[in-house]
């Protein structure tokens, strides 16, 4: 791209820091300039020599409308660009609950700082989809839905300096992580990748969350998944009222959705079956109470509450039941989950295209996501809607997780 000299007064100086070659964020800065019509010099780019350095660009940015201006600095903040000249961030009050000024600012998932008083301050709970707020002397990302009057919160673009997740260079090391999505052959690979990032992030005393849908019962996955949560290497399960009722008809009756793990084949009057496991948690009054009560004796839920393993169960439309552990509040569901979240340094995500997206808004972009689904959409709906730190494995999750507690098995 040529430079060109930039003449009108419709233009911004602005500076990003960070791996922007070999993560491809300078093609991204570059591309998005023209996407508004807009023209750029690069004033100064320093190429990070060693593995840890990174390369620093400053760059002079035009734009034909002071709002295409505008549209694209917004653009240019998610790829870490910050105008040199910016200042602190502005702040409003909010004057209602719930009620933003209209020019406020929304979070991505990466990294953020603010500037107040001349500091740059690092966003507290960084999520995409929030406002930051002013609290306790530090800024927070909070959902709209949780603003109060009163509240200090960002608007417009100014002070506002984004920090994007860079690729690790160790990527390569990683076939699967490589192009994103694997093929089949590659699965026995990225199983043992996934058991080796899990006893590092175990190591490094990370937590584990595990997301699953009910088709980890349904494909014998029931059996593996319950061995990882008894041997330790989950920390959380967020699931939805479908993995519960199947995993619980799976270990009182021996099968999913009435056909028999055994065999596969339909039980007679299988149907009932998940409304037979429905009604003997309802008789025990939730799940805890039923281990308790010697009336589930194996599963995954089981070795939840054997193992103290916190598990959530987010209702939906179409649950039956549900089972009284199922929480019907989608706030309350949504704010159980997050709370699981909140340390996480590994997330696995098992067959369910619902739960995986809403994990990964409210995940940091710099929690490890391995997604696995039988579908290759699903792991690339996931990085088209933000989450683009997500590996993804495309197999039969009953599959992955048998491979996955076999190695894990494996002497280490
Ligand atoms: N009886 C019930 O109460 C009931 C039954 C079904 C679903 N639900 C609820 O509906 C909601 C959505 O359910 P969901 O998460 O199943 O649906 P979903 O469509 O969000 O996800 C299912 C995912 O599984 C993938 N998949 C299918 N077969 C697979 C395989 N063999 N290996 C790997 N991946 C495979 C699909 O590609 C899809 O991405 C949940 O809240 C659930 O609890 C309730």
């Amino acid at each position: 791209m040529p430079h060109r000299t930039l003449k009108t007064s419709l233009q911004e100086v602005v500076e990003a820091e960070g791996h922007l070659i070999d993560s491809h964020i300078m093609e991204q800065i570059f591309d998005t300039v023209v996407e508004y019509d807009g023209r750029f010099e690069v004033e100064r780019f320093h190429i990070g020599k060693t593995n840890a350095e990174p390369s620093r660009l400053r760059l002079r940015v035009e734009a034909p409308t002071a709002e295409a201006l505008s549209l694209m600095l917004a653009q240019l903040l998610g790829l870490g660009c910050t105008p040199v000249e910016g200042g602190d961030a502005e702040w409003k009050l909010v004057e209602k609950d719930r009620c933003a000024p209209e020019d406020f600012y929304s979070t991505t998932n990466h990294r953020t700082q603010v500037r107040r008083n001349g500091q740059w301050r690092l966003v507290q709970n960084q999520r995409m989809d929030a406002l930051i707020v002013w609290e306790n002397g530090k800024p927070w990302a909070r959902r709209l839905r949780d603003l109060k009057a009163g509240d200090e919160v960002v608007v417009g673009m100014r002070g506002i300096r984004v920090i994007p997740e860079s690729k690790e260079r160790d990527r390569h090391a990683f076939a699967f992580m490589a192009n994103g999505i694997s093929s089949e052959r590659k699965v026995e690979t990225a199983v043992r990748q996934t058991a080796q990032i899990l006893l590092n992030s175990k190591a490094a005393g990370a937590r584990v969350v595990v997301v699953a849908g009910p088709v980890v019962i349904h494909t014998g996955g029931a059996k593996p998944l319950a061995s990882l949560i008894r041997n330790g290497y989950v920390s959380a399960l967020l699931a939805g009222n479908a993995l519960g009722v199947h995993d619980i008809e799976a270990a009182m009756l021996g099968t999913s959705l009435g056909v028999r793990l055994r065999d596969g084949r339909q039980a007679e009057h299988g149907h009932r079956n998940h409304m037979r496991a429905i009604n003997a948690i309802y008789h025990a009054g939730s799940v805890r109470a039923a281990v308790e009560q010697g009336k589930l004796t194996s599963g995954v839920l089981y070795e939840c509450v054997r193992a103290n393993v916190p598990f959530v169960l987010a209702g939906s439309l179409r649950d039956d039941g549900p089972l009284p552990d199922t929480i019907t509040d989608m706030n309350q569901a949504q704010d159980a989950y997050a709370e699981q979240l909140r340390d996480a340094g590994l997330v696995l995500c098992l067959g369910s295209m619902l739960h995986s997206i809403a994990v990964g808004n409210m995940l940091p972009g710099w929690v490890k996501t391995v997604c696995v689904d039988i579908n290759p959409a699903v792991a690339t709906k996931l990085s088209d809607r933000g989450t683009a730190q997500a590996l993804g494995v495309v197999t039969d999750v009953g599959l992955f997780l048998e491979m996955l507690d076999r190695v894990l098995a494996e002497p280490h």
